[in-house]
């Protein structure tokens, strides 16, 4: 099963964000409240890519307008890139969760679910043919850059793709997790500071 299915072809943006509220490439459709779809700008220079929604993200319908968006809404406008002109998706499009008592615990997507749902991500990508893309976290460099990429050894150099240069960096939810979340922060900035830079002189 994957995403491919549901996918149309030589559909625009919108059309896929259509067409994905009625996936069913995997299992995480049935407990989620609605397909989250990547928004910004068809013609963004950059995309930026997280895991998944999140709570807050499910259900509102749209990406990073949680704890970990706001986070990464500082960071932005600290590396002088406005979240205005930047296409924000993510690598699975509907919200995996365990639930506790009333509280809905975020569940890490596996692999099936990646590779489940990149047909929606590999979509993304061929309509808005970004320059640059940032990879937020470990799930979206994996869908991006391979099963096998590392961040935490290649976070916040610049990668040289066919068809884009990619940066990859930390998730926002694990800076706020992070027991020096200061540091954390920083490095984090320094990371976008770098795909700010490249924008910048390209
Ligand atoms: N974390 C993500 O990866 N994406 C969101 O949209 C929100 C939180
Ligand atoms: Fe489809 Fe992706 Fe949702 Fe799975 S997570 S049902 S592949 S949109």
């Amino acid at each position: 099963m994957s995403a491919a299915d549901f996918v149309p072809e030589r559909a625009d943006l919108d059309e896929l964000r259509q067409a994905a509220c009625g996936c069913r490439g995997c299992e995480l459709y049935r407990n989620a409240t609605q397909t989250v779809f990547g928004e910004g700008p068809p013609d963004a220079r950059v995309v930026m890519i997280g895991e998944q929604p999140g709570d807050h993200e499910d259900l509102e319908g749209h990406p990073f307008v949680g704890p970990a968006g706001r986070l990464l809404d500082r960071a932005l406008e600290e590396a002088g890139i406005d979240r205005d002109t930047v296409y924000l998706t993510n690598a699975v499009k509907h919200f995996k969760f365990t639930e506790r008592g009333k509280r809905r615990i975020h569940k890490t997507p596996g692999r099936t679910e990646i590779v489940a749902c990149g047909p929606w991500l590999t979509a993304e990508l061929a309509r808005v043919r970004p320059e640059m893309v940032v990879c937020l976290g470990a799930v979206a460099a994996k869908a991006v850059l391979g099963a096998d990429f590392r961040v935490t050894a290649m976070r916040g150099q610049v990668l040289e793709l066919p068809e884009f240069r990619a940066v990859a960096t930390m998730h926002p939810s694990s800076v706020l997790r992070d027991p020096d979340r200061e540091r954390a922060y920083r490095d984090f900035l320094a990371d976008l500071a770098v795909a700010s830079r490249e924008l910048k002189s390209a």
